[in-house]
């Protein structure tokens, strides 16, 4: 997943200069990446303070980051920190910061009605181009969108902590936005958005591609789930859920799966028998 910006496209809007709201872990680190990656970025929060920790955390990481890149050419490393640095500005204004925004990434509390407020306040101070994204772990965007004037132009991008290391990134579309998201190849586009905590198979509506690069990117599994079954046999696997569901039989996390079962019954056992989620050859 290459997490440039500016490959995203919505009305052709071209991604160049990026406001991040919020200075924590999480905001702090998409300034690292965007700002890595060429985009000019404002990163806002409430204080001085608090901007001042987050430049310092950047400046920090970013030595991590070249002293492992640039391990044989530090001079080019120093340049790099240099450069990136160059990128990012801060403010505590946010009205101020977005007047020339292509991109907003909210990162604040996780609190509904703060980022309504935030986002319908944002709405009228930013230009009509500008996409207006949440970073939420759990909240709907849609409710976000709905106190803004552009709900076909809010999204959820939702990034993996820590953001520097972590190579995945959520795009969360809306009814408004479905069709609008282009170019957003090779990025994971994922309606819902909290699959990684849960049973990724039966909430999250990708395909067994995107959930097993999104398992291998985002959470560090050497394989993906459908991979790892296929690899371990689905016969295996059935006899194991079979008997999970033997002993808690209305646990509905080990029901039945309907696709499990067809496969099994085909002789489509995974690697063993060349096909299972996937064809292999000999
Ligand atoms: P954090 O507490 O480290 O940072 C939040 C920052 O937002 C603070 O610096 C705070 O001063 C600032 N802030 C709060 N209200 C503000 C406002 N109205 N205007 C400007 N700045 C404001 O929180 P963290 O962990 O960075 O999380 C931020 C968001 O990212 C949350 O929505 C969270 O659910 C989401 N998220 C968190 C992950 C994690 O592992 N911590 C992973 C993925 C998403």
């Amino acid at each position: 997943i290459q997490r440039s910006f500016s490959s995203s496209v919505v009305r052709n809007v071209v991604i160049k200069n990026v406001t991040i709201i919020g200075g924590g872990q999480m905001g702090a680190g998409i300034a690292q990446v965007a700002a890595s990656t060429g985009h000019s970025v404002t990163l806002v929060d409430m204080t001085d303070d608090i901007l001042k920790k987050a430049m310092k955390g950047i400046q920090s990481s970013l030595r991590r980051v070249v002293k492992k890149k640039f391990s044989d050419d530090p001079e080019s490393g120093d340049d790099f920190i240099q450069k990136v640095m160059q990128n990012v500005s801060t403010n505590t204004n946010p009205a101020a910061a977005v007047t020339s925004s292509d991109l907003v990434v909210e990162a604040i509390v996780e609190n509904m009605k703060i980022k309504q407020d935030l986002f319908g306040f944002l709405d009228k101070m930013a230009p009509e181009h500008t996409i207006f994204a949440s970073n939420t772990s759990s909240l709907p965007i849609s409710d976000m969108a709905s106190a803004t004037s552009r709900p076909d132009r809010c999204g959820g991008l939702h990034f993996f902590n820590p953001v520097p290391m972590m190579k995945l990134v959520e795009v969360v579309a809306t009814s408004s936005t479905r069709g609008r998201f282009r170019s957003l190849n090779p990025c994971l586009v994922c309606p819902g958005h909290t699959w990684v905590h849960q049973r990724c198979v039966s909430v999250c509506h990708g395909s067994k591609e995107d959930i097993d690069i999104g398992m291998k990117l985002g959470a560090g599994y050497p394989m993906g789930p459908f991979e790892l079954s296929d690899y371990v046999g689905l016969d295996t696997i059935k006899f194991i859920t079979d008997g999970w569901r033997e002993k808690e039989p209305d646990n509905p996390l080990f029901a039945p799966s309907d696709l499990l079962n067809k496969l099994v019954s085909e002789g489509k056992l995974g690697k063993k028998s060349l096909q299972g989620f996937y064809k292999y050859s000999k």
